[in-house]
This record gives structure tokens, sequence and C-alpha cells, in this order.
């Protein structure tokens, strides 16, 4: 097994429940730094749609707005950091999600005496995640994300990034299933804010602010961590 990480390269968290803007903020930080982002739910929704055992077993239970296993999220985490990509470090946009699985990441990290610079907790009120995820739609080419009010392309249908005209929009993301979305956010990962507050490495910032705005305290944020 090749080291997830190199020792010394950046391992930051985006912590948040559905809708709070994890995957927008860690894109854009993605370009700023170069560091890798890395989403769970991509990586099972690519399991998804190739129809592997792993993806057979998730569709249902996401489509539900319930957490996958913890075994089948660390088993998908743990290949996907052995890529190369990963080395120069990575911003994780979606896991841990559950106590076993910020073990498990530390358990994974100290075996390349790796640790984590910063879990950042993006902090917003659940009424407004409802509107954020039904207007939420992406290019299918790229993955770039946009939203019918808040974000939308300078080209209406035309991605701004590829030139893509293939939108589309998630499965979950309806009013009923972000219902559950955010009773398993509140039942199993609102905790792992106090487990990382506890470890000395808990950041957080108002995501109810604009999308530039957190983007500008997130740099912040990352630019001290990874000093
Ligand atoms: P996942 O894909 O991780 O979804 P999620 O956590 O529910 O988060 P979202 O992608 O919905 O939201 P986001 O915070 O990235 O917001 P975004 O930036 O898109 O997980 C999906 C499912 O996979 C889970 O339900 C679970 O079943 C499974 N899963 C994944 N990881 C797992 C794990 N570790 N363990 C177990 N199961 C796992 O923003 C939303 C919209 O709002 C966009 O349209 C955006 O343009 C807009 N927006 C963003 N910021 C702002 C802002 N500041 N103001 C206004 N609009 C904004």
């Amino acid at each position: 097994m090749k080291d997830a990480v190199t020792t010394g390269a950046p391992v930051l968290i985006l912590l948040g429940p559905p809708g709070a803007g994890k995957g927008t903020q860690a894109r854009m930080l993605e370009e700023t730094f170069g560091i890798v982002q890395l989403s769970t739910g991509d990586l099972l929704r690519a399991a998804v749609t190739a129809g592997t055992d792993a993806g057979k077993a998730a569709q249902a239970v996401m489509e539900a707005g319930e957490l996958v296993s913890d075994e089948i999220v660390i088993a998908i985490l743990r290949d996907r950091l052995a890529d190369g990509d990963c080395a120069q470090g990575v911003i994780l946009d979606g896991f841990p999600r559950t106590t076993v699985q910020a073990e498990a990441l530390d358990a994974l990290l100290s075996e390349s005496q790796q640790q984590i610079n910063a879990a950042i907790s993006l902090e917003v009120d659940d009424a407004a995640m409802v509107t954020r995820i039904s207007g939420r739609y992406t290019c299918g080419a790229c993955g770039e994300g946009y939203h019918d009010e808040f974000k939308q392309p300078l080209q209406a249908g035309v991605c701004d990034k590829c030139d893509g005209t293939d939108m589309k929009r998630r499965a979950d993301d309806n009013a009923e299933t972000v219902g559950s979305r955010l009773v398993a956010y509140h039942a199993q990962t609102a905790p792992l804010i106090a487990y990382y507050d506890g470890k000395g490495s808990l950041k957080t910032v108002d995501a109810m602010l604009s999308i530039e705005a957190i983007a500008g305290n997130l740099n912040a944020i990352v630019e001290e961590a990874i000093a």
C-alpha cells in the first residue's frame, strides 16, 4: 500500500450539512491552492454510475438521504487517497461523516506520519439549505456547480468553465430527501465538530454569507493552516 498523502502535505476537512457549500468552496480552494478536492459524494455517485458492487449497495441509501455504510465509504476513500494526485495534499469534502470514519482517517494518515491541518465547519441555518439544494445543478461534463438563484452561468445553460451544455440535477436533491439528509447530519456528523475541537484542529466559518465572502474567509484560514 502506497502512502496516502506525502508526509507534510496539507490535509483539510470541510464539515457542514447538505447544501452548506462544501463542494462549491472545495473546488475554489482547489483552484487557489492547487490541493486536490476529494468528495465522497462524487466518488459514490461515480460508483453508482459505473454499477460497481459498492455503487449498487450505495444507490438506494443515497436516494433515501441516509449515510452509506462506513465500510464502503472508508474503502472508497482509501483507494482514492492512494492515487498519485493526492500525494501533495487533499481537501476532504463530505468525509468524514461519522466518528468511525474520523478515527479511520486518523489511522490512515498516521501510516504516513501525516495529520489534519484543519477541520473547517461551515455554519449555516437548516432552513436555507432546502433553497440552496433545490436550486442546484451542475455541468455534466466538468462538474462545475450552479444555482438557479445564487450562481448562474454567464450564458444560460452553458458552463462558464468548459462550455458544456449538459446540465444535471441530482436524484437526492428534493425537499423530502433533504430533510432526511439534515437529520443524518445532525445525528451522525455534527458530533465531529466537538471531535475536532478536542483535537485543536477545528475552525469555523459563517457560511450564510455570499459565496465570495466565504471564499475570502476560507482562504485566510487555509493559508494559516498550511503555512
Ligand atoms: P454529498 O454529495 O457529500 O452531499 P451533501 O453532504 O449532502 O452535500 P451537498 O453536495 O448536497 O452540498 P454541499 O455542501 O457540497 O453544497 P454545494 O456547494 O453543492 O453526499 C450525498 C450522499 O452520499 C449522502 O447523503 C450520503 O448518502 C452519501 N455520502 C457521501 N459521503 C458520505 C460519507 N462520508 N459517509 C456516508 N455516506 C456518504 O452548494 C449547494 C448549492 O448552494 C449550490 O447550488 C451552490 O451554488 C449554492 N451555494 C453554495 N454556497 C452558497 C452561498 N454561500 N450562498 C448561496 N448559495 C450557495
